[in-house]
C-alpha cells in the first residue's frame, strides 16, 4: 500500500485526479488549492460549476488553518470527525483553497474521511483533497471499483481499498447559531445528533433552498426508470426489497436486508442499485422502507433517483 499512496500522492500533486475508497462512497480527488484540479473533477464528473465541492483534511487542525469555525462548529466537527459529517464552514481570507471549489462562495463543506487509506493519503500531501463522489453527475455513488465508470477510471489514478464499510454518503450540514441545518440527510442520522446534542434545533433543509445546490436536481439515479413504495413488482421489473413480504420479481431480485436492519441496507443500497441497473429488467421496483434513521436517508436517495426533474 505504501507505493500505490507515494503514487497517488505524485498524482496529485502533478495536478492529476486520484480516486480513493472512504468509510462511505469512493472520492474522485484532486488538490483543492489547484485550480486545474478542480476543473478536472467538474470536467470528468460533468458537473455544474454551480454545485460545489466538499473538501477532505487530515485532522481539525488543516481545517482550523483554512477556516473561520466557532465552538458550535468546533464541538459537532469533534464529536463526528473522522466520521461521516460535513460541516459547510467560512473560509478564511488567507485560506489557500481555490474559490472555483465552491462556485465563488466563503462557504466549503468540509470533512476528515474515518478510512485509513484516505486519512494516509491526506497525511502525505500538504493541502487539502477536494473530492466528490466518484461518479459521473447525476447518477449512482460507488461504494466499490467495480461501480466505477470507464470515463473516471481511464483519467484518474485509482486505489483499490475494497467495499467502503458504510455505504452512503456523509450528512452534510450548516450550523447556524443554535439551528443544526441538515442540507443532505447521509449516514450520521438525525437523531444521532440529537443524543449528542440534545440543544442543537435540528432542521432538514427542503429540496428548493438554494443552500444546498446538489439537493435540487434529479440525482443518485439509475440509468432504469424507478418507482418506490410498490405494493406490486411489473411483469419485466426487478425488485429491491426489504425485510420479509410477499413482494417478487419475475427477472432479479436483491433483498437490502432480510431481517430489515438499515444499517445492514445501507452497506448494501449502491451495490444493489448497480446491480439491478446492469440486468435485465426493464425497470426497477422498490419496496418499502421505514422513514426512520438511514431509512430516511435512503427514501431521500430514492426519491431523488426516481424524480423527472432533470
Ligand atoms: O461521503 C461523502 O460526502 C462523499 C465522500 C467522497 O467524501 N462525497 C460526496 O461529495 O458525496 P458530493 O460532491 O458527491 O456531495 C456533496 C454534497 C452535494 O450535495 C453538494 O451540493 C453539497 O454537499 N455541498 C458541497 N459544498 C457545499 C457548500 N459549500 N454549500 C452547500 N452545499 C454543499
Ligand atoms: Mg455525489
Amino acid at each position: 500500500m505504501k507505493t500505490i499512496i507515494n503514487s497517488a500522492k505524485k498524482t496529485l500533486e502533478n495536478g492529476n485526479l486520484v480516486i480513493f475508497p472512504t468509510e462511505t462512497v469512493y472520492g474522485l480527488g484532486g488538490d483543492a488549492t489547484n485550480v486545474g484540479a478542480i476543473k478536472k473533477i467538474y470536467g470528468l464528473k460533468k458537473r455544474p460549476f454551480s454545485n460545489p465541492i466538499i473538501c477532505h483534511f487530515k485532522n481539525i487542525e488543516a481545517i482550523e488553518k483554512n477556516f473561520e469555525i466557532n465552538a458550535q462548529e468546533y464541538d459537532v466537527g469533534n464529536a463526528f470527525w473522522p466520521g461521516p459529517m460535513t460541516i459547510i464552514l467560512k473560509k478564511k481570507k488567507t485560506s489557500s483553497i481555490h474559490p472555483l471549489l465552491s462556485n465563488n462562495l466563503e462557504l466549503v463543506g468540509c470533512r476528515i474521511p474515518k478510512h485509513r487509506i484516505a486519512l494516509e493519503l491526506l497525511a502525505s500531501v500538504n493541502f487539502p483533497i477536494a473530492a466528490p463522489s466518484a461518479n459521473l453527475a447525476t447518477k449512482i455513488s460507488s461504494t466499490q471499483t467495480n461501480h466505477l465508470s470507464s470515463e473516471l477510471k481511464e483519467n484518474a489514478f485509482l486505489i483499490d481499498g475494497g467495499k467502503t464499510t458504510l455505504g452512503l454518503e456523509s450528512t452534510v450540514v450548516k450550523l447556524n447559531n443554535n439551528k443544526l441545518i441538515i442540507l443532505r440527510l447521509g449516514s450520521i442520522t438525525e437523531e444521532k445528533i440529537k443524543v449528542k446534542f440534545p440543544e442543537l434545533i435540528i432542521e432538514n433543509n427542503d429540496f428548493n433552498s438554494n443552500l444546498s445546490p446538489g439537493n435540487q436536481k434529479k440525482h443518485y439515479a439509475p440509468n432504469l426508470p424507478i418507482r418506490i413504495n410498490v405494493n406490486k413488482v411489473k411483469k419485466d421489473e426487478g425488485l429491491l426489497n426489504f425485510g420479509k413480504n410477499n413482494l417478487r420479481s419475475n427477472i432479479c431480485e436483491y433483498n437490502l436486508s432480510k431481517k430489515a436492519d438499515l444499517k445492514e441496507a445501507s452497506k448494501n443500497f449502491f451495490h444493489f442499485l448497480h446491480l439491478l441497473d446492469n440486468s435485465n429488467c426493464k425497470g426497477i421496483a422498490v419496496a418499502n422502507i421505514p422513514e426512520v434513521g438511514l431509512g430516511k436517508t435512503m427514501n431521500d436517495r430514492l426519491y431523488r433517483a426516481s424524480s423527472n426533474n432533470e
